[in-house]
């Protein structure tokens, strides 16, 4: 099945999004679809997805016209859309989320379940994962539930698929394992538009891309034509700067200690300090507890064991908020779930945390907030119209940036980032890691935790590696590159001092 979109416009409002944007797509091609933040590609993909109507311009589908009211209208021509926010019901099993929309009945009208579990179980099969099928979405995490999310679109026999920035919040193996399947998928003639900001993967799993800047198409060709540099020197339009080398840092004091922590599941005696002007990685790959650690420690996930000291005292948190209150800011994974709130504006999403801060007596003083809230979306060059429109006007990568915003105008002394630059194009990855030497310059104590070893290279002095709950290693200096990293996170024993 070929698919093009011919010079499509559109615009919210004022703001033209999309400006004559054409592109096609053949059977069994994987192109990517490249672009800064803001850029329009989500938009371009709700358009051929369905979700929205372009202003002008048309679709094609094999050289005939077609013309989608609807999601629905989509899929029935074969175009399934996997979105860059994750749509599945938390409260509905793997299968029932599968088939939502699309009951298998039995002929009495009830509904089909065995049949719908003995699908599903196929289908996963096919793929190579196993999965209950039985289990409430709600216990998976979210790299499982984006493996969910393209099951159901191989289902249903999709000839094309789009898959709006799939491995954002994949760890490596995972990545993989996704990107055989749509190897797979490719050879037997899908085809498949992919949006990631990973230029490495992008060169790595397409055959072709197309670049759009400020809604235009701005460069197009094959991915064997092209290098890593030019791809994001098309995005953003200008050279973008290689952070160069990390200079030393000079570590301050102690700021935050954690001894002993374990839940008896996903972490075990984990003991580490962060200290004052440093950046403090914590890395390893998926299942390694990273996450469930901090979540325990900001009494967000399972209750554990172990002991916590702020600056050389011992206390507890009660809640993110209140860990606010003793000067420690979190911000979890997964933007959508944990970190955003749908129906609140922008700049109301980006002082949640420090209404404190704003209280006179009884009043608010909204002068200052916005004031604060403008200076950090410059800082941070969010893209958007109005802080008073929905958080939800925003692209991804840009709502990430307000929940970085969010955590930065609470002025903490330790800051815990989990996963900061999900979703972030390259030019902002790069601004994001300026902003957070310049905290650790200012004598916060920054911890970052992720699974790009690459990041943790870029950005901190010492990086802790994790291994199935455990800490493994610790890394720095000539010891912190890529290499090393990858071979503590997969578990590889290394006596101090062995050469790498
Ligand atoms: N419903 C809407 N109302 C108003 N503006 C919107 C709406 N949806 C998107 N926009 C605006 O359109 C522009 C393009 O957004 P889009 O989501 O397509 O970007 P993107 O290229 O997918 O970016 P990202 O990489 O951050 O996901 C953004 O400036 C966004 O704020
Ligand atoms: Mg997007």
């Amino acid at each position: 099945m070929k698919v093009e979109m011919r010079d499509i416009c559109k615009s919210f409002g004022k703001a033209a999004v999309l400006d004559g944007v054409s592109l096609s797509v053949q059977a069994g091609e994987i192109h990517a679809l490249l672009g800064e933040n803001g850029a329009g590609k989500s938009t371009l993909m709700n358009i051929l997805g369905g979700v929205i109507q372009a202003d002008s311009g048309c679709i094609a589908v094999d050289g005939k016209e077609v013309k989608f009211f609807s999601p629905v209208d989509s899929l029935h021509t074969g175009i399934a859309f996997i979105h860059q926010e994750l749509n599945l019901i938390n409260d509905l099993a793997i299968y029932e989320n599968m088939f939502i929309g699309r009951e298998l009945k039995k002929k009495n009208g009830f509904l089909d379940s065995k049949a719908m579990i003995e699908k599903t179980k196929q289908t996963f099969d096919r793929i190579g994962i196993s999965l209950d099928p039985c289990l409430p979405v709600r216990s998976l995490d979210a790299s499982y539930k984006q493996i969910v999310e393209i099951s159901r679109a191989m289902m249903m026999n999709a000839s094309c698929i789009i898959m709006d920035e799939p491995t954002t919040s994949l760890t490596e193996p995972e990545i993989r394992r996704v990107f055989s399947l749509m190897r797979d998928l490719s050879a037997q003639g899908v085809g498949i538009i992919f949006i990631s900001h990973k230029l490495g993967e992008v060169l790595d799993i397409c055959s072709s891309y197309t670049v759009l800047r400020d809604g235009k198409v701005v460069a197009s060709g094959k991915t064997q034509d092209v290098t890593n540099a030019e791809l994001a020197f098309y995005m953003v339009g200008h050279k973008i700067a290689d952070g160069g080398s990390k200079k030393a840092c000079v570590r301050g004091k102690e700021m935050l200690r954690v001894e002993g922590y374990g839940d008896h599941k996903y972490f075990n005696d984990i003991s580490f300090s962060a200290h004052a002007s440093e950046v403090l990685g914590i890395t390893g790959l998926l299942g390694d507890g990273r996450s469930e650690l901090f979540l325990s420690i900001f009494k967000a996930g399972l209750p554990a064991d172990g002991k916590l000291f702020i600056a050389g005292k011992e206390a507890t948190f009660s809640s993110t908020s209140d860990a606010v209150q003793k000067g420690v800011a979190y911000l979890p994974r997964n933007r959508k779930e944990n970190a955003i709130v749908k129906d609140m504006t922008i700049l109301e999403n980006a002082s949640l945390a420090s209404l404190a801060k704003y209280r006179k007596l009884c009043f608010i003083d909204r002068k200052r907030e916005r004031r604060d809230f403008e200076n950090h979306a410059r800082n941070l060059h969010i893209k958007m119209e109005s802080g008073d429109d929905l958080i939800t006007n925003l692209s991804g990568g840009n709502q990430q940036k307000v929940v970085l915003s969010k955590w930065l105008n609470t002025e903490p002394k330790v800051l815990v980032l989990d996963n900061p630059t999900q979703g972030v194009d390259v030019g902002a990855k790069e601004e994001i890691y300026e902003i957070i030497e310049k905290l650790a310059a200012s004598g916060v104590a920054v911890i970052v935790l992720s699974s790009e070893a690459q990041e943790i290279v870029r950005v901190c002095d010492r990086a802790i590696v994790m291994f199935h709950g455990s800490v493994v290693g610790e890394v720095s200096g000539t010891d912190m590159n890529e290499h090393m990293i990858m071979r503590l996170a997969t578990g590889e024993k290394i006596e101090r001092g062995a050469s790498v």
